[in-house]
């Protein structure tokens, strides 16, 4: 059944829990997504990021598929926009029916993340769904370190910032920098853990951690206990698929067949995801 992101942060809220987000680039990333979160009965949100996979599959093609199975699902799942770029974009995914959207400003100056996420939250309000945004900057690439040189530490999410930012858009869940990147990391992350207290204490918001492939499950415990409800997670799935067929590629002789590297890939993914999952909930 869908539910709207506030909704389902409210169930992780309630349980102590943080409820984990997967990207889906595929027919069977959605499918693996929905299929583990029914197998071990937990909610999940199930998104799309535009800015970074339309390359893989059209937002406009795969947004109906995500919801004609979401809205089939036994168990709560928000339909989201992760990293929603523009507000046509929000726009187009709230017409979809998405449940969720992210407006992503933080790359711009504050007024204007400012006014750009309260113009998505007036639009989102009038679909019933809810608004995540982010503020400070995380790394986007493979090749930055959220450790590295000291630079990044200075774009971590300021907690009296976001206290003012979350005031001012009425959001429902903040994005924050804390030590987390997108991709693979060079370099053990190291976490600024008090800082999600903070920010969780001065905002009043649930905190969304991106960037969680590669952190330890000690880490996630760690995160979840100080405000951290929503978990991003998406690289590892699509990694460790990618190593389930190099194996069978490997291990198999004679002809190799399209379909059965579609469900190679499948079960890979379900797997990372039940196992993901149960981490968020321990
Ligand atoms: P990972 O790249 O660490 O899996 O994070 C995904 C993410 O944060 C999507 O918004």
């Amino acid at each position: 059944m869908i539910v709207s992101l506030r909704t389902i942060l409210r169930i992780a809220e309630s349980i102590g829990s943080a409820v984990g987000a997967f990207n889906a680039t595929s027919f069977d990333g959605v499918r693996a997504i929905l299929d583990a979160a029914e197998e071990i009965n937990k909610p999940a949100v199930l998104q799309f990021a535009p800015a970074a996979h339309e390359v893989y599959i059209p937002f406009k093609k795969i947004g109906p598929v995500m919801m004609f199975l979401a809205e089939r699902a036994s168990v709560p799942v928000c339909v989201h926009l992760d990293h929603g770029s523009s507000l046509s974009e929000v726009k187009t995914a709230l017409d979809m029916g998405f449940t969720g959207v992210m407006y992503d400003g933080s790359g711009l100056p504050y007024e204007r993340n400012v006014a750009d996420t309260m113009a998505a939250v007036e639009v989102a309000g009038k679909y019933g769904a809810s608004v995540e945004a982010e503020i400070g900057c995380m790394g986007r690439e493979e090749s930055e370190s959220a450790n590295g040189g000291g630079t990044c530490e200075s774009r971590y999410t300021d907690p009296d910032t976001a206290a003012r930012f979350v005031k001012e858009t009425g959001i429902d869940a903040l994005a924050c920098s804390f030590g987390t990147v997108h991709g693979i990391y060079l370099s053990e992350p190291v976490l600024d853990i008090p800082r999600i207290k903070e920010i969780r204490e001065k905002t009043g918001v649930p905190v969304v951690m991106h960037g969680g492939s590669g952190i330890s499950d000690e880490d996630f415990r760690k995160c979840i206990k100080n405000g951290v409800r929503k978990i991003n997670f998406y690289t590892y799935a699509a990694k460790y698929a990618g190593d389930a067929v190099c194996s069978y590629i490997g291990e198999k002789s004679g002809n190799i067949f399209g379909h059965d590297l579609f469900v190679t890939m499948y079960e890979s993914m379900k797997k990372t995801f039940i196992d993901t999952m149960k981490v968020f909930s321990s």
